[in-house]
């Protein structure tokens, strides 16, 4: 089985508002938000899946670009 330690995949967020949050969970039997970054609008993060954290909560308003394709969490309520 390949896991995050045999790729050097990442993923890109665009804020597409102020405020986004990318929040980070722990890798292990305990998942727990580790870290908070606030993204304003038209900034961008990279990142990867580590050691430490193994999914990511993005709340807000962004698109999402991966190996696996892009996804857009916008909605215009
Ligand atoms: N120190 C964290 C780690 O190595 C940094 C990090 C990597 C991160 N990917 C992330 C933080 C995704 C938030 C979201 O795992």
């Amino acid at each position: 089985m390949s896991t995050y330690k045999d790729s050097n995949d990442f993923f890109i967020i665009k804020a597409l508002e102020d405020g986004v949050q990318v929040i980070g969970l722990t890798r292990g039997t305990d998942t727990r938000f580790h870290h908070s970054e606030k993204l304003d609008k038209n900034e961008m993060m990279i990142a990867q899946f580590t050691e430490h954290t193994s999914a990511v909560k993005i709340r807000g308003n962004a698109i999402i670009q991966s190996s696996h394709g892009e996804i857009s969490n916008l909605n215009d309520e």
